[in-house]
């Protein structure tokens, strides 16, 4: 055996011993007492535990222990050899909180002490976080550590219905929840796209509902498909494989059975269990389907009791969660029976129903002992006296569950939707939309503000959710969840004055490293430069600034058009350009910082036509809420994309006027300008655009009507003609009210539209 330690450790032995530096741990402890020296992890070390008890949580930190050193070290039950010992312990004089623990790690001796098995395994993460990432024998710093969380519900989920995900990635994505002492694990096993949990008396629910004929392709409502039959589900002994796998990690699994709505991969299979007898398909495209169980029907219930009664068998969670999201009720307003269970029950209307159907379901689950978990819109038409509420549109499903005396955890789309986008849209892959940056969820106060003290009690804490209708590996969900868990995490761990942005990038920016080494495909969006145009002074400059991620980094970044990059090391900096231009911009570490790996490049192609950053006006203005960048945005050499977060396109109610002033007379043989046809968001294209001309600004002549092909997407409305002008008028006429037959019918429709093109 060979004993290599690095330099650090000699110094310990020194008189002029100095006090550590702080580890970049996250979650960031409660306290931490740096000391002096350190403790040598090599072979020699005995891993010693006080009670048989704690045999797991001793076998797993020697098996960790093992990929570092030549050998492994022992696992004992009490000193028997001489020798340096890391002594795991649980404390029984009750002052610890739950999941708590003590660390002293002294040059001898690692004593962990803790109040159950979860703090031990919490306090093995911790010591797992002092170890270098890969294999060597090594020393970690001395030190005390006292911990505890300040959340119960620490929580991550994952949609494997949209797109599925096999058991070897579940355990890795739980892995990464240990590591960040996240405890409970919210598996997303039913929807409209899947059924991926094998129920033994329903074999169907796998056999037919597991499988789809394709899948949607592109933005969210194209209406496009792929023809790939896909699919999968788990069986019974993997999903036991899994449980067991998390538990071992005091992880709780957390299974979610969707009912009464996103049920068409079920009502697929049993089309009986619907009000219309179907027959029913599973489902390729995202979204929300007006076929749900029958609430009128008793043979519903049954078969929801059974397939629980199996889910409960596999799953010893406390909590199951019953969905309860996004449940039309058109088909229960049409159904025979789901009416006569109404009149029968005095249930005043459609939402009473569905508050029969989540009652009678909680009745059930109590029966067996244990309790429902549902999303916040089990609170419409009363709640289940026992429910707690995962409140995701907004806050106030969680502060009505509070107030009324329910748990409740928070899960607001705004900082705990994972599967936003986390940096520029323009560089990044397809989202479903939204932004939440890494720092907007470590901003993030789970107890809301307007609860009292006796009613944040109630929440029990918050979880990062991850939907996949547009990720589609597993190297996608990492990205997606990686690092805006470890927000989360530490948002749920760490006591609430101890958190600080700035201090939270500096370890993240090393665990980024670590990451990299455990092949997890973090974003680093984080360190995207944001290239953002703005009008120079009216004749065809566009001035770019490019903005730094963090304030924290004293790096420089690095910018070209077109091939040759320049650093620029003064700050904030800006350029400015007249022509078509690739601008690209990075950050630059001239610091020799751990974090090695190239920063993200952030990339903008900007086309020049006659028309960008000329003078322009918009009367009205665009609607407040889709203004970002004011008319300049049409002509800021950037044609809007359907991938948006709307801050490309500019939105109005009504007809809107929009001039140009060219600078001077031009040749002019293309006058165009593009609008958005995405009628699920009630966005619609204009009746038309009336073009005209003028050479002195005050008399124009109408040239035409442009016209456009009514596709789905991005429209350019043209006109094409040669003539002189200097100056360029469109009106373009609003759609007006939203026709029968689209969603949002009856109410004014939006008008979008980006990127004028003269040429
Ligand atoms: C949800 O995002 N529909 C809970
Ligand atoms: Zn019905």
């Amino acid at each position: 055996m060979r004993f290599l330690l690095p330099a650090l450790l000699l110094f310990s032995s020194c008189a002029s011993a100095q006090t550590n530096p702080e580890p970049p741990l996250i979650p960031r402890p409660a306290s931490m007492i740096m000391g002096q020296g350190y403790f040598a992890v090599t072979s020699a070390v005995s891993i010693l535990i006080d009670s048989k008890e704690l045999k797991p949580e001793g076998a797993y930190l020697r098996d960790v222990l093992t990929t570092l050193l030549p050998e492994a070290p022992m696992l004992l039950p009490q000193r028997t050899i001489e020798g340096p010992v890391i002594a795991l312990a649980i404390s029984n004089d009750g002052e610890m909180p739950a999941e708590g623990y003590s660390l002293h790690i002294a040059p001898e001796r690692i004593d962990l002490l803790a109040s159950d098995r979860a703090g031990v395994f919490h306090g093995i993460q911790t010591l797992i976080q002092l170890l270098p990432p890969k294999g060597s024998e090594t020393a970690i710093p001395c030190l005390t550590i006292t911990d505890h969380p300040r959340f119960a519900w620490r929580g991550m989920h994952l949609d494997v219905c949209r797109h599925f995900f096999g058991v070897e990635f579940v355990k890795k994505y739980i892995d990464l929840l240990a590591r960040y002492k996240m405890n409970r694990f919210h598996w997303h096993l039913t929807d409209d796209q899947g059924w991926r949990i094998e129920i033994k008396k329903y074999p169907k629910l796998t056999e037919v509902g597991a499988w789809r004929s394709g899948s949607q392709i592109g933005p969210y409502g194209r209406g496009e498909y792929d023809s790939i039959p896909y699919g999968g589900f788990y069986t019974q002994d993997q999903i036991r494989e899994v449980v067991a796998y998390a538990a071992a990690r005091h992880i709780t699994v957390v299974p979610e059975i969707e009912m009464p709505g996103h049920a068409m991969a079920a009502l697929a299979a049993y089309p009986e269990y619907s009000c219309t007898g179907g027959p029913f398909e599973v489902q390729k495209g995202w979204g929300v389907f007006e076929d749900v169980f029958c609430a009128g029907n008793d043979s519903t219930f049954s078969f929801l009791q059974d397939v629980l009664t199996e889910v409960m068998d596999l799953f010893p969670s406390d909590y199951i969660h019953i969905g309860g999201d996004e449940c039309p009720k058109e088909r229960w307003k049409t159904c025979a029976k789901c009416q006569a269970r109404m009149k029968s029950g005095g249930l005043k209307d459609e939402h009473e129903l569905q508050s029969y159907f989540i009652q009678r379901i909680e009745k059930f689950v109590n029966s067996k002992g244990r309790k429902i978990i549902g999303w916040d819109e089990i609170l419409e038409g009363g709640l289940a006296p026992n429910a707690a509420v995962m409140s995701w549109r907004g806050t106030e499903g969680g502060v009505a569950a509070a107030k009324s005396g329910h748990y409740a955890v928070m899960s607001p789309g705004s900082h705990c939707y994972f599967d936003h986008y986390q940096g520029d849209p323009a560089n990044e892959p397809l989202a479903i939309g939204g932004y939440t940056t890494v720092q907007k969820v470590y901003s993030y106060e789970p107890i809301p503000a307007e609860l009292k003290a006796d009613q944040a009690k109630y929440i029990l804490g918050a979880q990062g959710n991850v939907w996949t209708e547009y990720i589609l590996t597993p190297e996608h969900v990492e990205y997606m969840a990686v690092p805006r868990m470890l927000a989360l995490a530490e948002v749920l761990w760490t006591p609430k004055e101890k958190r600080d942005e700035a201090d939270f990038i500096k370890r993240l920016e090393l665990e980024f490293a670590r990451l990299e080494v455990m092949g997890v495909n973090a974003s680093k969006s984080l360190y995207q430069v944001s290239i953002v145009p703005r009008q120079g002074d009216g004749s065809g400059a566009i001035i770019i600034d490019f903005k730094k991620p963090t304030a924290r980094f004293p790096l420089l970044i690095e910018w070209s058009i077109g091939d040759t990059f320049v650093q620029n090391p003064s700050w904030p900096s800006s350029i400015e350009i007249h022509d078509t231009s690739l601008v690209r911009a990075s950050l630059v570490d001239t610091t020799g910082g751990v974090f090695r790996a190239p920063y993200p490049t952030s990339t903008r192609y900007f086309v020049f036509n006659l028309a960008t950053a000329q003078k322009i006006t918009a009367t009205p203005p665009p609607a407040e809420r889709y203004n970002e960048g004011g008319a300049f945005t049409l002509v800021d050499g950037i044609t809007a994309q359907e991938k948006r977060v709307n801050t490309e396109w500019l939105g109005w109610l009504k007809d809107v006027s929009i001039t140009v002033d060219l600078g001077s007379e031009q040749d002019i043989s293309h006058i165009g300008i593009g609008a958005l046809n995405e009628t699920y968001s009630w966005i619609h294209l204009p009746k038309q655009v009336e073009v005209s001309i003028s050479s002195d600004g005050k008399n124009y002549s109408p040239l035409g009507s442009a016209e456009a092909k009514a596709t789905v997407g991005r429209s350019e409305f043209v006109i094409n003609k040669a003539v002189k002008a200097r100056y360029v008028r469109l009106v373009v006429k609003h759609a007006g009210l939203i026709p029968e037959g689209f969603p949002g019918a009856g109410k004014q429709s939006w008008l979008f539209l980006d990127e004028i093109d003269v040429h």
